[in-house]
């Protein structure tokens, strides 16, 4: 009955994508940004400690008796060590001859301000070093010499350092990014629970259940709620005027039909002539068609606007089937027909009973209207391990033999009717009441000599 609504992706497949990609690139911004933060650390402590190094170097460096002394501090090296276990390189020229060291170490290319020292890096013996080059002036006998000293370190154990610092940050960023998920998956939860509360207590709702929803919801929510509610307002009142309109229109339709019969049948004891008797005959068989086309076109539209708004309830099947052959029982009478209803305890099943009455008695009715005079009509209960029926037998003269599965369509009547009065809605009605009860209808001829076989079956409560 109800269409599949089609969904287009999911609010907390949404906020999930968004909060996670947006958790995912604030983890990678601070693994980049704590990563550079502590390289440049590392760097200028490095750059730092050279630089110290070479100033104490050059500082010692001085003029004595007509000849440059420089007595490199013990200092100067042991500084560098403290950092790592990085190898140490240095250079001194005066006046750009080598003295000592060695020889081949460049020298700290010129910064752009002439500021001192200067420091860059180089590739010196395969590795990647730091140089810290400085210059200091010194006069010797009014000559001046120039003394530069360039010291130079790997940066291995920096690199290492690094690498440790990144695991670590690599790791927090992650802890960070696992955090941000979990509230992330909560936060989604709750965003979308409101909804799915909303969701399951309108469908846990009976279909005569249109009341307003009163529950708190969130202010957002309020607008569809609010659109819910209104619309739940109108279809209930549109319900109720269906109702009364199909059962006002029933009887307007039959009551006048019904006195017309009457006044028919009298006028058809007081008429002596055989062509006005024949008239009259033909009247009121007129009168009986339409009787029963309008109320079963009444009774089909019934039970089509009640299958989309089921009133379940528990029923006992075998007392609702007495109360209508009892009912019958005239109508049979009238053809000597037998109606036969064999004794069983209780059948509970869950259904409309207005629904399923409906069908039984259109069923019945078809049984005697289908069966000879002085027949028998039996009605017998089936019970199954998850389903309750009941099978009508008449002795009439049975269904026909093409398509029967044609019988339940609207207004198809069979080849074999002859003169039978009908509207062809019958096993229509029934067929719908099965189909909204989850239940079956199956239509046979008796195995055994004639007559039709019906067998109507309901799951049980
Ligand atoms: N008990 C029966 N025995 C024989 N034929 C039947 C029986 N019940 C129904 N039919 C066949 O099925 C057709 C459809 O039944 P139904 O929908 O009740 O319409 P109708 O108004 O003709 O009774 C009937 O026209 C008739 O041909
Ligand atoms: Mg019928």
């Amino acid at each position: 009955m109800t269409d599949r609504v089609r969904a287009s992706g999911s609010i907390r497949g949404r906020l999930l994508i968004q909060l996670l990609s947006g958790a995912g690139i604030l983890a990678l911004i601070l693994f980049f940004v704590v990563q550079n933060f502590t390289k440049q650390l590392a760097e200028e402590n490095q750059d730092n400690i050279l630089r110290a190094s070479v100033t104490s170097i050059l500082d010692v460096a001085a003029v004595q008796n007509g000849q440059i002394t420089i007595d490199i501090p013990y200092s100067a090296f042991s500084m560098l060590g403290n950092v790592s276990d990085d190898r140490v390189f240095y250079k001194i020229t005066q006046n750009n001859i080598f003295l000592t060291g060695y020889d081949s170490l460049p020298d700290a290319k010129p910064a752009k301000s002439l500021s001192q020292p200067r420091v860059s890096t180089a590739n010196y013996l395969g590795e990647e070093v730091r140089l810290v080059t400085s210059t200091r002036l010194l006069s010797n006998a009014g000559v001046p010499v120039l003394i530069s000293v360039t010291i130079a370190q790997t940066r291995n154990g920096q690199k290492q350092t690094l690498a440790f610092i990144s695991r670590r940050v690599s790791m927090l960023g992650f802890g960070f990014f696992a955090i941000a998920a979990i509230l992330t998956v909560y936060s989604a939860q709750s965003t979308v629970r409101p909804l799915q509360q909303l969701a399951v207590s309108v469908s846990r709702r009976g279909p005569q259940d249109l009341r307003p929803v009163a529950a708190p919801i969130p202010r957002e929510m309020v607008p569809l709620v609010d659109a819910l509610n209104k619309f739940m307002g109108r279809l209930k009142k549109s319900l109720g005027q269906s109702e009364e309109f199909i059962a006002e229109a029933a009887h307007r339709v039959r009551t006048p039909l019904a006195t017309v019969r009457t006044q028919a049948e009298v006028a058809l004891h007081r008429v002596e002539q055989d062509e006005n008797r024949v008239a009259l005959r033909e009247m009121i068989r007129a009168i009986d068609e339409s009787s029963r086309a309008a109320g079963q076109l009444l009774d089909h539209a019934m039970v089509t606007f009640r299958t989309d708004y089921l009133e379940v309830q528990k029923l006992d099947l075998r007392e609702m089937v007495f109360d209508l052959v009892e009912n019958m029982r005239p109508v049979a009478d009238l053809k000597d027909i037998v109606l036969n209803l064999e004794n069983s305890s209780p059948l509970s099943i869950m259904g409309d009973s207005i629904l399923i009455q409906n069908a039984v008695r259109n069923l019945i009715d078809n049984a005697i209207k289908y069966s000879p005079v002085e027949s028998l009509v039996k009605l017998r209960f089936l019970q199954g391990p998850r389903k309750i029926g009941l099978i009508i037998q008449d002795e009439g003269i049975g269904f026909p033999k093409e398509d029967r599965s044609d019988l339940t369509k609207r207004f198809v009547r069979g080849s074999n009717v002859g003169g039978r009065i009908g509207s062809g809605l019958g096993l229509t009605i029934v067929d719908d009441v099965v189909g909204a009860h989850g239940g079956s209808l199956s239509i046979e001829n008796n195995a055994k000599g004639n007559g039709a076989c019906v067998t109507l079956c309901f799951p049980s409560s």
